[in-house]
């Protein structure tokens, strides 16, 4: 069996290593790849967003099946045309990848079936978009672009000054370029963050282990917003009773809505959530693993990867087995200095093999390349430091422990991760 992998970060190469450990001993191949491809599976060098390419090149090498993991491709369509192509691919359609490609269409399937989120506005035109500001006059706002905007897309002004700033600039100026035509304006909402990413084959729901992000560059939640420094998991506000009503309010609703109005979603549904103290809402729909939540939730996963891939395919996830190992895990991104603005690549790395030597550490490469046998860094994000213990502080201790052992040129980390859950645990 011969698995293409599209994408090339560490969420893909977490993706690749459970693969390489399923009964079916496929043979793996990426496209980009980066590092982690070319380390754990044959490379080719088809970017990821190039549909027409990456079906031609999954017809040229017969794979038998995709895993399309990155948002864009999912959003342009990859999935529908490697069916067209006859090609088993996972992910969600085009249709249902709107569920993340399109946060208004997000926000009216919530609204039309009660699943709680934050209430909303939706404005294509900018002097309405400013009237309504001014007119509900409540700080902080949250504003954001419609569209895909490399994670970019949200900012919550704490003024009135400011929100004009940011509508102006994704609205006129056109920052995200055309996922800045439509906003939604939306109320601030407080409370701990959680992630759950659930495999559905637009019937069946099968969760796998609740997740921690920490978006934030600098510890403490200081500094920029990032695609993620690092995650835990389980999340320990993710109770049993939050689990009860998360199925029942959001997760079920969610998929049955997608199904009836034609578009069953089938793939990694990744449901962002805040606990707030009028129950949990939806601040976001993914429609696909979490980058760096892959990194913690897959080491945890019990199941065979290929075998859950295909039942979402095929619509029989209520037979696959699909649970989740008792123990935590940990991931701790190592960053290149100046990211998420401006950053040097092609530092050589060094003590990976040391780090990965350590019991229960696995290294994810986010933004890698392999020349000559070196690693050398060619990204914002360059590594994730994950580990697996038998509970969260024993996770984060071998966690640490295994970064100590790495270094590149203006490497940093956040030295923070887990914290917060270390105190709720
Ligand atoms: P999103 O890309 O929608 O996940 O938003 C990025 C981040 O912005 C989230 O992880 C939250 O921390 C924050 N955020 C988004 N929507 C809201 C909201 N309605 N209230 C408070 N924070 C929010
Ligand atoms: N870590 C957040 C995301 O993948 O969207």
């Amino acid at each position: 069996m011969k698995i293409l992998v599209v994408g090339s970060g560490g969420r893909e190469h977490a993706i690749i290593k459970k693969l390489k450990e399923s009964r079916h001993k496929p043979e793996i191949y990426s496209s980009p790849g980066g590092g982690g491809g070319k380390k754990d599976s044959a490379a080719f060098d088809v970017k990821a967003t190039d549909v027409e390419k990456m079906v031609k090149l999954a017809k040229d090498e017969k794979i038998d099946l995709v895993c399309v993991t990155p948002d864009d491709p999912l959003v342009l369509g990859m999935v529908d045309e490697l069916d067209k192509a006859g090609i088993r691919a996972f992910g969600p359609s085009k249709n249902a990848a709107r569920i993340e490609g399109s946060k208004s269409f997000a926000k009216e399937l919530m609204k039309n079936n009660n699943i709680p989120t934050a209430s909303f506005e939706v404005f294509s035109d900018f002097d309405k978009a400013i009237d309504y500001i001014k007119r509900e006059n409540k700080f902080p706002v949250v504003i954001k672009a419609d569209g895909l905007a490399l994670g970019k897309g949200v900012v919550i002004p704490e003024n009135f000054e400011d929100a004009r700033k940011a509508l102006e600039e994704i609205m006129l100026d056109k920052k995200f370029g055309k996922s800045g035509n439509t906003v939604v304006i939306e109320e601030f909402l407080q409370g701990p963050e959680i992630s759950v990413l659930c495999f559905t084959d637009g019937k069946t729901i099968k969760p796998m282990v609740s997740s921690m992000d920490h978006k934030r560059a600098e510890d403490n939640d200081k500094g920029l917003n990032t695609g993620g420094m690092g995650t835990i998991a389980p999340n320990p506000f993710y109770t049993k009773e939050l689990e009860r009503e998360c199925f029942q309010n959001i997760f079920i609703p969610t998929v049955k809505a997608m199904s009836e109005m034609g578009n069953p979603f089938k793939g990694v549904l990744y449901f962002g959530l805040m606990s707030t103290s009028s129950g949990v809402k939806v601040i976001e729909y993914n429609c696909r693993f979490g980058d760096p939540e892959a990194q913690v939730c897959l080491p945890l996963l019990e199941g065979d990867l290929v075998d859950i891939m295909n039942s979402c395919i095929d619509g029989t996830l209520d037979e696959c087995p699909v649970s989740i190992k008792p123990g935590a895990s940990s991931c701790v991104i190592l960053a290149s200095g100046g990211y998420p603005v401006k950053y040097e690549k092609g530092k050589l790395i060094e003590g990976l093999d040391e780090a990965e030597r350590m019991e229960g550490i696995n290294i994810f490469h986010a933004g890698t390349k392999l020349e000559d046998g070196k690693f050398y860094t060619d990204g914002g994000r360059v590594l994730g430091v994950g580990a697996v213990g038998e509970n969260l502080s024993d996770s984060l201790d071998k966690a640490y422990r295994a970064v100590e052992k790495i270094s590149f040129d203006k490497m940093f980390f956040r030295h923070d991760i887990g914290l917060k859950a270390l105190k709720e645990d």
